[in-house]
């Protein structure tokens, strides 16, 4: 976007968390439960468009009962990390991937555009006031977590006049609290996660509520994740509840399900496949049906699967269960294809490694 960003107003926290707090937090972060200091915050109004932006401390909310958010669920949100390179300094990858997602997110919950450029330079102020709070763990990063959502109040069934965009950082280790080599899926066969002309590529909150009854089912049954399959056939696989899927073959291609409308277009999953293309594999995005893959895994032809995403990074899939029965994936554990091609990513990620792409946005 050619538009400058907004000066963010800088209001410290006057109550930080103390050092030697933070420092035990941080030494075993684990997902999602430990939050830093601030947050950014910026207003939408119809009459105003977007303003008052600021860095503030992290507190709760105030809202109105009616506010529009909590009754039809208009909110989207992104997810990318920030990490320590080696070289001591502090960068993002491709927050402008994530910058165009949500601004596509918001088209399609009929949302507001923020531009990409207040977007970064929300996310950039955030995390320099929040620079001490990085995990200490093998790992760790900072988990961004950018939304907005609908703050009018109103009850009437529209897209909403007034909106909160704010951004929280929640330092990270791993998601799966297992440390397992792999991870172990269930197929859902009563609950679908999109349908044509739903929300399925949409960042939105919605699809996360509606996703959780089925990866409870997973859970009961002993598995790591849901995976969903199409809503129109129930056959071919389409993502995980919160990661896309890879498929590995024992001619050495890669097979990922296309972006068909009703998947997330994940970030890790065009970073994955251009890194594999520049190694000379074969990377096909075509659909891959569920009795395809069992047959494939039970002949040897599939020789490792694994989940990606910015929580999960490359994970690999080690087992599949259904009603039907269950299959292993090669041995059960990681596979060579996916841990190489993990590390190449991971490499680039922390400044390790090139990088060819310019993927990598340094901070400060
Ligand atoms: N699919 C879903 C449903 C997700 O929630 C995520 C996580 O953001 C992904 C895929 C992977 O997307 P990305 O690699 O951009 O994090
Ligand atoms: C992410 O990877 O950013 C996600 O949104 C996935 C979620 C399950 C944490």
């Amino acid at each position: 976007m050619a538009s400058a960003a907004p000066k963010f107003a800088i209001e410290r926290n006057a109550q930080p968390v103390p050092v030697a707090d933070r420092a035990k937090l941080l030494a075993d972060p684990g997902f999602g439960r430990v939050f830093t200091d601030h947050m950014a915050v910026v207003r939408y109004s119809d009459a105003k468009g977007w303003h008052d932006a600021k860095i503030t401390a992290r507190k709760p909310l105030s809202l109105d009962p009616a506010a529009a958010v909590l009754h039809y669920a208009q909110e989207i949100f992104e997810g990318l990390k920030a990490y320590r390179l080696a070289d001591g300094g502090m960068a993002m990858f491709r927050p402008d991937a994530n910058a165009r997602r949500f601004r596509a997110s918001a088209e399609r919950l009929a949302m507001p555009q923020i531009s990409e450029e207040t977007f970064l330079e929300s996310i950039r102020q955030l995390v320099q006031i929040d620079r001490d709070w990085f995990p200490t763990v093998e790992g760790g990063s900072l988990y961004i977590r950018p939304f907005m959502f609908a703050s009018e109040v109103f009850l009437g069934v529209k897209p909403s006049s007034e909106y909160l965009y704010l951004v929280i950082i929640s330092p990270v280790g791993g998601y799966f609290k297992s440390g397992a080599p792999a991870v172990s899926l269930w197929i859902s066969q009563n609950y679908t996660r999109a349908a044509p002309g739903g929300t399925g590529a949409a960042k939105c909150g919605g699809n996360y509520a509606s996703s959780l009854v089925a990866q409870a089912e997973a859970t009961k049954h002993g598995c790591d994740q849901v995976v969903f399959l199409d809503a129109a056939e129930h056959k071919w696989v389409e993502e995980l509840g919160g990661m896309n899927v890879f498929f590995v073959f024992n001619d050495g291609s890669l097979q990922t399900p296309p972006l068909s409308g009703t998947i997330l277009p994940g970030i890790t999953r065009e970073s994955l496949m251009t890194l594999a293309r520049a190694e000379g594999l074969t990377v096909r995005e075509e659909p891959y049906s569920i009795d395809q893959w069992r047959s494939d895994a039970q002949s040897g032809r599939l020789t490792e699967a694994f989940a990606c995403g910015t929580a999960a990074v490359v994970t690999p899939i080690g087992s599949v269960k259904s009603p039907d029965g269950a299959f292993t994936i090669g041995a059960g554990g990681p596979g060579q294809t996916t841990l190489r091609i993990k590390q190449k990513l991971v490499d680039i990620q922390r400044g390790v490694g090139a990088d060819p792409y310019g993927w990598v946005s340094r901070i400060g």
